[in-house]
């Protein structure tokens, strides 16, 4: 029987390795008086520059910014066009690998490819590891919406 390659195989073991440690060092910048919950992120894009994030945190709460969302807008910020994205890694100082919420995971389907591989990893760095089309199934996109313009465009749909 076949088995079933990591998708990390499309990276090496020390880029890998290399990424979350950027990952634990952003962590570092976090900015979390309120939770205490300290999350960094490490983008790697396409021509192999990573991008930092922490999250960053706000007495009114809700203008609270997750790392993952630091690092990709960021990225965007820097130069890095949608999509020009290989891997993210995120990590925070749990047990259990640290998961992406809601708000990144479709902040991820805009601007990553859709096999764009996720770390995720725990306090100990140990990983495990996904893609974003796994975190976000079914993601809302642009592509409905360009659709139903077409169709508002066509006077199909007022
Ligand atoms: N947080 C992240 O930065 N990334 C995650 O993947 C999970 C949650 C932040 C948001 C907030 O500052 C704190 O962790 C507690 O929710």
């Amino acid at each position: 029987m076949e088995e079933k390659k990591p998708i990390s195989g499309k990276l090496s073991q020390k880029a890998v390795q290399t990424l979350l440690s950027s990952a634990f060092q952003a962590k570092e910048r976090a900015y979390a008086p309120y939770s205490l919950f300290r999350v960094g992120s490490a983008l790697l894009d396409e021509h192999g520059h990573t991008h930092l994030g922490c999250n960053v945190e706000n007495a009114a709460y809700s203008p609270s910014n997750c790392a993952e969302r630091t690092a990709m807008f960021r990225a965007i910020a820097d130069g890095v066009r949608p999509g020009g994205f290989q891997a993210l890694a995120v990590v925070a100082d749990t047990a259990e690998p640290v998961t992406p919420c809601g708000v990144c995971r479709q902040v991820m389907a805009e601007l990553c490819p859709p096999d764009m591989i996720v770390f995720m990893a725990n306090k100990a760095g140990s990983y495990v590891e996904t893609t974003v089309a796994e975190l976000l199934p079914g993601a809302f996109g642009a592509k409905i919406l360009h659709s139903h313009a077409d169709d508002v465009k066509k006077g199909e749909n007022t």
